[in-house]
């Protein structure tokens, strides 16, 4: 298993580039399910997740060939509508083939996922808004499996909670059936607002997608499309935070300022300076060497436009650097305090309760040899590090490749002390 080692204390200085977006590729690439036409995905990022949903979609039927950051996809015929749990297990996004599936063949077979590192993470709302659609689901051996021989029926879906995958597909199952869906309390993430560009360049037709109704009139079929992945805005706000926690000067190209304006807005009330010198560029001065330091500034994670929980754990480390108490509160995961504990034996004083962690700071930091736990997890150990005194040798790194594209070669490019170790 690899590691990382990293030996702390340089201000990060230069250029990074943002890669696409994780979250916005695994959909589009479940997408390609709907038609037997070639689909092509440009700027897909070149990580583990990514490989585990080709290696789905090949299983499944289509044929997959990757150059680069473009991946075409073709499936003339559903060979096997299926999704195992050896692969549910190590990737929840495969629950994403279920909506394509059943819309394009009548049938599909997932595993449930089971609990996970942040919390529980049921599928239960895919399967009522599918339920609503008109597919009879059975539920047995720890499998789902949805039929619709007749093919499916628009309907409205009310969503009792907001759920992005849920969200993604459902959307996906609606473009295939008869009539009009309407999706109520709907994801507005821009990764959502991806995903129905690419479906209405194959032939659907989506209106509301990026706002909480999403109106879906079924087409009779799909066809084949070319389209661009939206850039990773969790990528992006990871290194933002890696400029202000060191007290570098980083340029992010490539990204979108707007989907990263909820972090923005804390990391200048928390005294760093950003500047957005044109529209796919960030510019990040930290604070941390400047006579006014970083301030504490509490946070609670929300839904999009509200703080991504997916950069919690990241504003946790930084907040560890800040003079005061900041309270980080999050709403969206149950079990999202994984890093906290492992901050904790680098020198930070954090004490959980619940939903929120109290965080005073600013605590000097020393290296330490701490293990990954999740996805964002990993990258909050990452950027403490980044700050400690001494060597930090950071384990199960396999957490941080499903998400991040060479994350030590980008922070590396920009000066960091940062080696992987096989
Ligand atoms: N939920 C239910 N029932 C459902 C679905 C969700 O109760 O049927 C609950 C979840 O347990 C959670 C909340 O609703 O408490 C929100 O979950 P959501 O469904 O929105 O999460 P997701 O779609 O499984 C995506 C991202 C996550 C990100 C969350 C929240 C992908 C592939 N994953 O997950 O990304 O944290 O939305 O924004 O898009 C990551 O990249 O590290 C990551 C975990």
């Amino acid at each position: 298993m690899d590691k990382f080692v990293i030996t702390g204390g340089t201000p990060l200085d230069g250029e990074i580039e943002t890669s696409g977006s994780k979250n916005s590729a695994l959909p589009a690439l479940a997408a390609a399910l709907l038609t037997e036409e070639p689909v092509v995905l440009n700027r897909i990022p070149r990580v583990r997740d990514i490989r585990t949903m080709q290696r789905l979609l090949v299983d499944i039927g289509s044929k997959v060939d990757a150059e680069g950051e473009a991946v075409r996809l073709q499936t003339p015929k559903i060979a096997c509508p299926e999704a195992p749990y050896e692969l549910v297990k190590t990737m929840r996004a495969s629950s994403l083939v279920l909506g394509p599936l059943v819309a394009r063949c009548g049938r599909a077979r997932v595993s449930l996922p089971g609990g996970c590192a942040i919390g529980a993470r049921p599928i239960n709302l895919h399967i009522f808004g599918l339920e609503q659609l008109g597919a009879r689901i059975n539920q047995a051996h720890g499998y789902i499996e949805a039929e619709a021989p007749e093919g499916l029926r628009g309907a409205i879906v009310h969503f009792d909670r907001i759920t992005v995958t849920g969200t993604e597909d459902l959307m996906m199952a609606a473009v295939l059936a008869r009539g009009e869906t309407i999706l109520r309390n709907a994801a507005r993430e821009p990764e959502v607002a991806d995903l129905a560009g690419l479906l209405r360049a194959m032939g659907a037709k989506i209106e509301g997608a990026g706002t909480s109704t999403i109106r879906i009139h079924g087409v009779e079929a799909l066809h084949g499309a070319e389209h661009a992945i939206i850039p990773d805005r969790i990528e992006a706000g990871t290194f933002l935070i890696a400029a202000a926690i060191t007290g570098g000067d980083l340029t992010i190209k490539r990204c979108n300022p707007e989907h990263v304006g909820a972090l923005v807005a804390k990391l200048l009330q928390a005294g760093a300076e950003v500047d957005q010198p044109d529209g796919e560029t960030l510019r990040v001065r930290g604070a941390v060497s400047a006579p006014g330091r970083l301030r504490s500034v509490d946070v609670t994670t929300e839904e999009y436009p509200g703080f991504a929980t997916d950069l919690q754990a990241q504003y946790m480390a930084l907040m560890t650097q800040a003079e005061g108490i900041a309270l980080v509160v999050e709403t969206i995961f149950e079990n999202r305090f994984m890093h906290a504990q492992e901050l904790a034996r680098m020198g930070a004083n954090i004490r959980l309760d619940g939903k929120q962690a109290i965080v005073a700071g600013p605590t000097p930091l020393t290296g330490a040899s701490v293990i990954a736990s999740d996805l964002r997890a990993s990258a909050s150990l990452v950027l403490a590090a980044l700050v400690a005194k001494g060597e930090t040798v950071i384990d199960r790194v396999y957490h941080i490749d499903r998400g991040y594209e060479r994350i030590e070669a980008k922070l590396a490019q920009a000066g960091a002390r940062i080696t992987r170790v096989e």
